[in-house]
């Protein structure tokens, strides 16, 4: 296992924040697993376990030891219902594996392109874009479990998985490293074409009826055009996740608020649009010391160069406030966010 001290965390989180780690250990194999616990005793409340970065903001260090999983591998095995297992190991990029599946003639993770991260990290928030969630096709979970140093098969009922949660974000936090994931994929494509934006692009492509690569391709354009590229300029991409209140709410404030996006979940619930309430607030654009709101999505923070995580995080709670104080919902953030203990 590769181990370095006072490890700078910069190039480890899409946000491009400075952070340091009392030690980055980096798993280069399975074996390696039970030395997290025999010779590091891993503890979730000073360690962590850190994927592409891509959803987290160090606004603090990490005192303790940084895990990353770089395991790579991936494959494919017929299942008996005429459907197919794609597995891969923790480490693989989400993207390339999109895209690997694809030239393998498989579907249903196409809506899923050009999310940034890791396989692993995938079903951490069950990753969702454009109509489809990962809950939509996830299989299992083989996930070691840092206290008991053994290993565990989930299926996906027993993941937990919501919108941008699982029992791996929520419920057992800290507990469980992700091994690899398992996702049943179709060779006969069904486009999901429910996000509304998605037809207007394959629209504009000229294209009539889809194939899952054309389908890919609309994904990439239209976060390429309504998204900042973290490799440009460091972002999260969603920086809060749109808030789910019950219908009666959505209500009252569908009639106070004109033109306010109200999307109706089950029954009883319904999800506002977290990017709208802050852009009524002003906030789109904006500025607060290095940190600012994407002008091309207001759901966006971004590092304008040089901002630490405490700057990002300050903006964060600037906006948290604003869309408080004007519309009484409390944003929560999606990534984690390393800050310091409070006492
Ligand atoms: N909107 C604004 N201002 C903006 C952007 C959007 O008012 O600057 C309003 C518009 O009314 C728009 C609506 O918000 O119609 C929805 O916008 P969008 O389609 O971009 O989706 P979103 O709800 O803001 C969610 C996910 C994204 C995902 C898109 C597409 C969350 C927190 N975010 O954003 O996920 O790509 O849907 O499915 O659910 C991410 O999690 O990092 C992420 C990018």
């Amino acid at each position: 296992m590769k181990q370095t001290f006072d490890a700078s965390l910069k190039d480890l989180n899409s946000f491009s924040v400075e952070a340091y780690a009392g030690r980055l250990l980096e798993l280069e194999s399975a074996d390696d697993l039970q030395s997290l616990i025999t010779d590091f005793h891993f503890d979730a409340a000073r360690d962590l376990i850190l994927g592409g970065g891509s959803n987290i903001l160090f606004a603090e260090n990490v005192e303790g030891t940084v895990v990353l999983n770089r395991v790579m591998g991936r494959q494919i095995t017929p299942a008996s219902d005429g459907t197919f297992i794609l597995e891969a190991c923790a480490g693989e990029n989400w993207h390339e594996l999109v895209l690997w599946s694809l030239e393998q003639g498989l579907s249903g993770i196409e809506n899923l392109s050009l999310i940034p991260g890791l396989a692993g990290a995938a079903p951490m928030q069950n990753i969702g874009a454009y109509g489809v969630e990962l809950s939509d096709v996830l299989n299992s979970v083989q996930a070691f479990d840092l206290q008991s140093g053994t290993i565990h098969e989930f299926r996906r009922e027993e993941c937990g998985l919501a919108y941008r949660d699982s029992r791996f974000k929520s419920a057992d936090a800290g507990r469980y490293l992700v091994i690899k994931i398992r996702l049943r994929l179709q060779r006969n494509f069904s486009p999901q074409l429910n996000y509304a934006g998605l037809g207007e692009e394959l629209a504009a492509m000229g294209v009539d009826k889809p194939t899952a690569k054309q389908v890919s391709e609309a994904v990439i354009r239209i976060r390429r055009r309504k998204l900042p590229d973290p490799a440009v300029t460091g972002n999260a991409g969603s920086f809060f996740r749109n808030p789910l209140v019950s219908q009666a709410t959505a209500k009252l404030l569908g009639a106070e608020f004109e033109g306010l996006p109200v999307y109706l979940q089950d029954e009883e619930s319904a999800k506002l649009s977290a990017a709208w309430l802050i852009e009524h607030c002003g906030w789109k654009g904006r500025c607060m010391g290095r940190a600012a709101v994407s002008s091309q999505h207001a759901l966006v923070l971004v590092n304008n160069g040089n901002a630490t995580g405490a700057e990002i995080l300050a903006l964060a709670y600037a906006i948290r406030k604003s869309v408080r104080d004007r519309f009484g919902i409390e944003l929560q953030a999606e990534p984690r966010i390393v800050e310091a203990k409070q006492s």
